[in-house]
């Protein structure tokens, strides 16, 4: 027997197996349903006051933290000059967490009030008042500051 006819032989058995154990494995019946045991409707139950209690906790601690981001004290924010300024400026709709978080330029942080007044409602800042929440926030929250983002790596 040549090695080509070997070589199709045993395609033919390969596929032919294949081809039996899955015609096999389709005619199995489907597992009966049993109805559920005491044993397991307790344990659902249990399951179901466990989940219950877990989605109770998850929105207290929601709550709480909402409680908490309102209570936020100045002293989050970066001392100098203009923190008192810009806490109670800046907080009346969210809290300093986008602050602290950012990392701009003068510039940017400059077009981020009229932005914020166009957008978003903000009473415009203006006049001396803008300079100092300005000069602060370029000050303590620029570019050069590695903020946990991590600030720009080219300007440190
Ligand atoms: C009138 C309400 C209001 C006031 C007052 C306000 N903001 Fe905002 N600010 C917003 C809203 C709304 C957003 C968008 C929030 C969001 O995207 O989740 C925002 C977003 C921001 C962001 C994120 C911008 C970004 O692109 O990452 C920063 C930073 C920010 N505010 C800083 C300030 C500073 C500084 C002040 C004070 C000068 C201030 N905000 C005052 C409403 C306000």
């Amino acid at each position: 027997m040549s090695l080509t006819k070997v070589f199709v032989a045993g395609f033919i058995v390969v596929v032919a197996v294949l081809f039996i154990h899955r015609a096999g494995q389709d005619g199995r019946p489907a597992p009966a349903a049993y109805p559920p045991t005491p044993a397991r409707i307790a344990f659902e139950a249990e399951r179901q006051a466990a989940e219950a209690t877990a989605a109770l906790a998850r929105r207290q601690a929601e709550a709480a933290a909402a409680v908490a981001a309102r209570t936020e004290e100045e002293t989050v924010l970066a001392d100098a000059p203009g923190r008192a300024e810009t806490f109670g400026y800046c907080t009346a709709c969210h809290n300093t967490a986008l602050i602290r978080r950012s990392a701009f330029t003068r510039d940017r942080w400059d077009e981020l009030m009229d932005w914020m007044t166009e957008k978003h409602g903000m009473t415009p800042l203006e006049g001396p008042l803008r300079e100092t929440i300005v000069d602060y926030l370029a000050g303590q929250y620029g570019p050069r500051q590695r903020g946990p983002r991590g600030g720009n790596p080219f300007l440190n």
